[in-house]
């Protein structure tokens, strides 16, 4: 297993070109199931949850295929994906697939509203806590579906095919909204979604699934209403930037010290992180290109931040932004309320010497002038990568173990950031 080496205490200079959105990616290309005709991604990230997607949709029957690179194509261009799902040949989601990755499961959606039954292993993915499907077959079930489970599948029948309903989120879900959004669209009459997810994925999922024919109104609000359609056709869509990304190293900068331009980022996407980044001490700016973030002299100052669904703080930057805080002038407090469990990443940052005491949901923090480099293992995404940002702020060498995780989320991470200055290299083998 690779490893990751840093030497820490540089700060970042530079540009980092941000890819397209993972969570956006993903149900796009689950999208590609709903039609026989065929869907063309553009801006995909390059990703191994990307990867492990397109076998699983392989497996389904889906001619999935990455284009070619084009003449005067940027470097850091996404890739082009194309899916055709003429004929779907299997509508098992196999256990062997699924339990490597959660969003996988939304396949349920599309197989169900196309070929009027699924067949779904129950999902694997982050160890960040239980987190149950209950809700997304609630809404599969208010949408005329019947559902049972049978040794660890589920198992989804609407024999005379999906009839709208009304939906209510009694917890605002996102894999909940894309699986009732994506299965509306082909069921006879009205779907409404209440208390859905605002995430810009959703509306990204949404406006590509207009494209390909659906009739979808509110998306980005918490009440969509969808009016099925017979079919859908094919489409072309570029996946929206990376919001995680993109806070991700804006955390990174802010905690280093230095000058970034974030390519392509869009700060809409990520008021919430940039108004706390700017109370942080940060310079934040809009320009034409991206978002540039700067943190030039003066200390971290601490804020208090509580996760929240869009457009609150992102519980996907929680850990990033508990590594910025580790460093502070004082005490910061860091409330977690998506997901339980959600903190595997403090006993790690404790290794570089981080102050992190758990009170229930919260973690409390006391900065500190330093931290110092300490071999560390990476649990799960966004952990591991607030261990990349502990291990560029702290003096002396990190070494970060499993970074399997990594390559899940972020694309050529050690590139980007080599460019800008840090002293990051990837080692094979797990000595
Ligand atoms: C997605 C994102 C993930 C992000 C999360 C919250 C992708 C691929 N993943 O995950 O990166 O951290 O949104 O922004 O887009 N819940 C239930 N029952 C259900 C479904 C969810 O109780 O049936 C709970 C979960 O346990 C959690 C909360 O609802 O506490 C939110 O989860 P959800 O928004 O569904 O997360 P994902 O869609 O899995």
């Amino acid at each position: 297993m690779d490893r990751i080496r840093i030497v820490g205490g540089r700060p970042l200079n530079g540009t980092i070109p941000i890819g397209g959105a993972k969570n956006a990616a993903l149900p796009l290309m689950i999208a590609g199931l709903l039609t026989r005709e065929t869907v063309t991604l553009h801006n995909v990230p390059r990703l191994s949850d990307v990867r492990q997607l397109m076998r699983i949709l392989g497996n389904h029957g889906v001619d999935a295929a990455i284009s070619g690179k084009r003449a005067g194509q940027a470097e850091d261009a996404g890739d082009t994906i194309t899916l055709s799902a003429r004929d779907i040949v299997d509508s098992t989601a196999p256990y062997e697939l699924v339990s490597k990755m959660r969003a996988s499961f939304w396949v349920i959606a599309p197989l169900l509203a196309r070929m009027g039954e699924a067949r779904v292993s129950l999902p694997g993915g982050c160890a960040i806590g239980t987190r149950p499907v209950d809700l997304l077959l609630m809404a599969l079930e208010r949408l005329g579906a019947s559902i049972e489970i049978e040794g660890g599948y589920v198992v989804a029948k609407a024999a005379k095919g999906l009839r709208g309903g009304e939906i209510f989120f009694p917890k605002v879900t996102v894999g909940g909204t894309h699986t009732a959004l994506m299965a509306a669209t082909l069921a006879r009459g009205t779907t409404v979604i209440d208390n859905a997810a605002q995430e810009p994925e959703v509306t990204d999922l949404a406006l590509c699934l207009t494209k390909m024919g659906a009739k979808i109104s509110g998306a980005g609000t918490a009440r969509i209403v969808v009016e099925g359609v017979e079919r859908l056709d094919g489409a072309h869509h570029a996946v929206l930037p990376d919001r995680i990304e993109t806070g991700t190293y804006a955390m990174a900068v802010a905690m280093t010290g230095g000058d970034i331009l974030l390519q392509g980022a869009r700060a809409d996407l990520l008021q919430s992180a940039f108004d706390v980044l700017r109370q942080v001490g940060a310079e934040v700016t809009e320009t034409n290109e991206g978002v540039r973030v700067r943190r030039n002299g003066g200390g971290i100052r601490p804020v208090d931040v509580t996760t929240a669904p869009f457009p609150g703080f992102p519980t996907d930057l929680q850990a990033q932004f508990m590594a910025l805080m580790t460093m502070a002038d004082g005490t910061s407090r860091i409330r977690e309320t998506i997901f339980e469990n959600r903190f595997m990443h403090v006993q790690e940052l404790a290794r570089l010497g981080a102050q992190i005491r758990l009170e229930g949901d919260t973690a409390i923090i006391e900065g500190r002038p330093v931290l110092t480099g300490a071999p560390v293992m990476a649990t799960d995404l966004r952990a591991s990568v607030s261990l990349v940002i502990g291990g560029l702020a702290a003096e002396g060498e990190t070494m970060v173990h499993r970074v399997y995780h990594l390559d899940r989320g972020f694309e050529a991470l050690e590139k980007k950031l080599v460019r800008c200055g840090a002293e990051i290299e990837r080692l094979g083998g797990d000595g």
